[in-house]
């Protein structure tokens, strides 16, 4: 809690402690800080890699757990590919947390709906660990996920622990199923058809590439959720991470300061706030 409280430009040393190959493109790095970053679920890190640059990732492990934090990272450019090729014992630099962490307060007492597309359960996976150690202040916790073919589900061993736990329901669906795949065939829309969730008594929180926010986004309104009740992580490029370069705002909102999960309440009357 030093260099980096003192100034947020600093990044502060991590150690690379395992890889962990979730689907071909996408890995979890766990990281070892050279001291504990405290986190709330939701607030994201830029991961510095000298001499390539550095980029945004909201921690996917336990606020409640700061010994290492893992970041679920998609292979999908320059400073990413260059995080893929990290090893044990390669050092990595952390700044941050920046941003906000998501409305766990709002959510207590509600039914929460949980809907993740691909790496977009990366930073669910955060709030989902504080939903399950405090699952007493929630009236239930359903989880719906998507990813495009079996092969590129992530956290394939949590699911059935997930799925056990008191008042917790998880359904993951494909779009392209696979032999000795038997779960649900269809985007992720198609699992919010039949919703175990009373809408009046629930927020929805969603997590995943911009055209699955947008369709996710228009089904939970057909359901009947109010633009009020539903938060949308959104996904820009940063820079600073403190609200001074201007680079990540959506209207008068700087995602990186009052984001990145965002109330649709505040940002649905601006224009391109799915970025298409
Ligand atoms: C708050 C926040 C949290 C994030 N958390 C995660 C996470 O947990 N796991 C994860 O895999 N990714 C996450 N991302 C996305 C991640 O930051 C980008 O994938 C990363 O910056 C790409 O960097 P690159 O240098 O590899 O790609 P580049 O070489 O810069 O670009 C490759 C392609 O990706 C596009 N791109 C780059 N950055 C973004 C972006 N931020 N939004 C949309 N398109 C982009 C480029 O336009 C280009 O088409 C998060 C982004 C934000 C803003
Ligand atoms: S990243 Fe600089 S203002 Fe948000």
């Amino acid at each position: 809690m030093k260099d980096a409280q003192l100034n947020p430009y600093m990044p502060v040393s991590g150690t690379v402690v395992r890889v962990i190959e979730e689907t071909p493109t996408i890995k979890t790095i766990v990281v070892s800080p050279e001291h504990e970053i405290p986190f709330e679920s939701g607030q994201f890190m830029q991961l510095t890699m000298p001499g390539v640059g550095e980029a945004p990732f909201t921690p996917s492990s336990s606020p409640n757990r700061l010994e290492t934090l893992d970041f679920t990272i998609l292979n999908i450019g320059t400073v990413t590919e260059r995080l893929h090729q990290l090893r044990e014992g390669d050092l990595v630099g952390l700044r941050g947390p920046f941003g906000k962490g998501y409305p766990v307060e709002k959510l207590a007492g509600k039914e929460v709906l949980v809907v993740g597309g691909g790496c977009g359960l990366a930073p669910l996976r955060s709030l989902l660990y504080i939903l399950f150690d405090t699952i007493d202040r929630f009236k239930k916790v359903s989880i719906k996920y998507g990813a495009k073919s079996p092969a590129d589900l992530v956290y394939r061993d949590s699911y059935a622990q997930w799925g056990s736990i008191r008042k917790v329901s998880f359904t993951p669906t494909v779009d392209v199923g696979a032999a000795g795949w038997d779960g649900h065939v269809g985007v992720v829309t198609t699992i919010l058809d039949d919703l175990d969730v009373s809408v009046d008594d629930s927020y929805a929180v969603v997590c995943g590439p911009e055209i699955m926010l947008k369709f996710v986004t228009f089904k939970l309104q057909e359901k009947g959720y109010r633009p009020e009740q539903i938060y949308l992580s959104m996904n820009r490029r940063m820079s600073c991470g403190t609200g001074k370069c201007g680079r990540c705002n959506v209207g008068p909102y700087y995602l990186c300061k009052d984001g990145p999960d965002m109330n649709y309440a505040l940002i649905k009357d601006y224009p391109n706030i799915f970025g298409m």
